[in-house]
């Protein structure tokens, strides 16, 4: 039976396992990546592992997510950061040269290889025929140290691509699109795998705009099958020996299909405060904006940039506005200022801004109060901006710029129809991508043989084997769709903290509830209850990590985001299913007690518990976890059970 290209690329690396949706498989990892957010703890961990050096054919460190510097404790961390990349022999990017993901696709990116990365975007090379998926930290300190990363082997969905984009619709128009049908729950154990005669009119960084921002359908990854489109960019990059030519089998079976024509798209937008709110730019056209931004690993590159730079050039944006342009990466601003756009936008009325995530997370140019902001970005998740009643709406770069030129929300065919010059600027690539390397440290050019660990680099925290007994109040009850920005924010003020978990701790789940820290601490365990698709969001595996620092033992939700559920088995946390009905029954305050030997029945293949509540009645409530999940909670988290394991061998 003919296979598709994610079933091709998980057979070339499959240790563990069989290829059957549901199962889960253990791959092995060609290339790891990790940002500064993430990284400090994934470098913690692997030192706490006791190995001398990586394992995998590359790993990356990032430095993007908060590089203004505010304070000594993320210069402390971007040093500690480049010490354990040069001490373990990984690449480092320092500060400022980009995103992970941008400077990830120009420089190390390949067709056919696995990817891990600490980060939920990780997905973004997918365009380019790599097979990446996001995971928390612990997971990539495991997979650096030669592990398999294990996962559930997804349902391939063929997303089948007709027609071509007409002017002025881009490709974030069309993953708008896959949100608008599916919703952020709609890729929930699923890879989309893009096929059919659609797929060759879309460049390189189109197809990693899409890849990207399937992160946002809850997708475990989407891939694009190679052709002479990846050549060509891997060429321009200077990388076109690595170009190996990938599809899927004409045979191939997937689980669904989903067939979008590229030609009936229209500029589409994402209302506040959610990605899948998506309607077309004309029905909130009218709108007022006070802020633009241009720029995150969706939109942040040459081909994105380029479009709202001709846009603006020769213009002036509204004086009652602000456009910030954020380069995904130096070698995006490199090329955009060699060739002049830069002064082009700068004259335009443009802000440009340093390569960095920043303002994705609230860090930097964050929107004044009761304001519309408009970006390329991906998420929109409320608060996210920096400030607390945001209104932010995710767009393409060409609506993006046509609001800043209008002062409002426009569709850009009906500017273009009223300025009367104005062309749509469709997508080109530069010649050769040939910016400078000098923010990239190789490893045998590492500066660095020991770790430099400022006063703000705690240790790792680690929780005892799992007992018999789990029972405790239920220190809060949330609604659907928690994410782990609501468990722990990334904001600037709360981020710096990321290596020193007693702190960050502090400010768990506050944006819920700010005294539940106190209470938590306070009291002798608990358990959280919540409803759907708890943890969206992010890798961050801090949301698993504080909340088992401050002794909650149990989360009981109706459902779970991938990544975050797999967090929570890796810091000895029990995650729990529960009906609609015993969600709706359970209060903030009662006393929720797992009547089952705990230890036991996770050791003995256990699928349900009976929980006792209140001491009044009782709820099942569904586990499902592997035997490699009930082994890591038995033994009190991933990091333990792996260093037994290396202990043993
Ligand atoms: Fe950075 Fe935002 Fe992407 S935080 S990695 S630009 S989603």
């Amino acid at each position: 039976m003919g296979q598709t290209l994610t079933e091709k690329i998980l057979d070339d690396h499959l240790v563990e396992g069989d290829l059957e949706p549901g199962e889960e498989i253990g791959i092995e990892i060609d290339q790891v990546l990790t940002q500064d957010t993430t990284g400090t703890m994934v470098w913690l961990q692997f030192e706490a592992l006791e190995l001398d050096e990586v394992q995998t054919e590359l790993a990356a460190q990032y430095c993007d997510h908060q590089t203004y510097q505010f304070d000594f404790k993320n210069t402390d961390d971007h040093r500690f950061l480049r010490s354990a990349a040069g001490t373990y022999g990984a690449y480092f990017s320092r500060p400022g040269n980009g995103i992970c993901h941008n400077v990830h696709k120009e420089n190390f990116a390949a067709p056919g290889k696995t990817m891990l990365g600490s980060d939920s975007h990780t997905p973004t090379p997918g365009g380019l025929g790599e097979l990446a998926i996001g995971a928390g930290g612990l997971d990539v300190a495991v997979a650096m140290g030669g592990g398999p990363y294990f996962v559930e082997m997804p349902e391939v969905v063929n997303v089948r691509l007709e027609g071509e984009l007409p002017e002025w619709a881009t490709a974030k128009d069309l993953i708008l699109e896959m949100l608008r049908r599916l919703s952020v729950k709609g890729g929930v154990g699923k890879v989309f795998e893009y096929t059919g005669p659609g797929v060759e009119s879309l460049s390189v960084p189109e197809r990693t705009t899409i890849t990207n921002m399937g992160t946002e359908l809850g997708a475990t990854t989407s891939i694009f099958p190679t052709d002479e489109r990846t050549k060509d960019y891997l060429e321009r990059q200077g990388r076109g020996e690595e170009y190996v030519e990938l599809s899927p089998d004409e045979d191939a079976t997937y689980a669904d299909e989903i067939v979008v024509d590229l030609s009936e798209l229209e500029p589409l937008i994402s209302a506040p405060s959610m990605p899948d709110n998506v309607v077309p730019v004309r029905e909130v056209a009218g709108e007022d904006v006070e802020q633009v931004i241009v720029g995150s690993c969706t939109n942040g590159g040459y081909a994105d940039i380029l479009p709202a730079a001709k846009m603006v050039s020769g213009r002036e944006i509204q004086k009652d506005l602000e456009m910030i342009v954020a380069p995904g990466s130096k070698q995006a601003g490199e090329l955009l200022a060699r060739e002049g756009w830069t002064a082009e936008m700068m004259a335009a009325g443009v802000n440009v801004s340093e390569s960095t995530c920043g303002p994705c997370i609230g860090i930097g140019h964050v929107p004044a109060s009761d304001s519309v902001s408009l970006r390329t970005f991906n998420r929109n998740f409320e608060g996210r901006s920096g400030i607390e009643d945001d209104s932010v709406y995710l767009c393409s770069p060409q609506v993006a710029a046509a609001a800043a030129l209008k002062g409002e929300i426009v569709d850009p065919r009906d500017l273009a129809e009223e300025l009367g010059d104005l062309e749509s600027p469709g997508v080109e690539l530069p010649d050769r991508y040939d910016g400078s390397k000098a923010d990239i440290i190789e490893p045998d050019e590492a500066v660095d043989d020991d770790l430099i660990k400022g006063p703000n680099i705690g240790d790792v925290p680690l929780k005892d084997p799992l007992g018999a007994d789990i029972a405790g109040e239920t220190l809060l009850k949330m609604p659907d769709n928690i994410t782990t920005d609501h468990i722990i924010p990334a904001t600037s003020d709360i981020l710096k903290f990321r290596s020193n978990i007693d702190k960050l701790s502090e400010f768990t789940l506050s944006r819920v509830d700010d005294t539940f820290a106190e209470r938590a601490r306070e009291s002798d365990g608990g358990v959280l209850v919540a409803g759907e698709n708890y943890g969206q969001g992010s890798s961050r595996e801090h949301a698993a990590m504080c909340p088992m620092y401050l002794g909650i033992e149990a989360v009981l939700a109706q459902s779970f985001a991938r990544i975050h559920k797999a967090n929570l088995y890796n810091f000895g946390l029990l995650p729990l299913t529960i009906d609609e009905e015993t969600y709706e029954r359970i209060d903030q305050g009662d006393h929720v007690e797992v009547v089952d030997d705990v230890a036991e029945a996770v050791a003995s293949g256990a699928e349900e518990f009976t929980i006792r509540v209140n001491d009044d009645w009782e709820a099942t409530a569904e586990f499902d976890a592997s035997e490699r999940e009930r082994e890591i909670l038995a033994a009190g988290g991933k990091l333990t059970l792996t260093k037994q394991q290396y202990e043993e061998d």
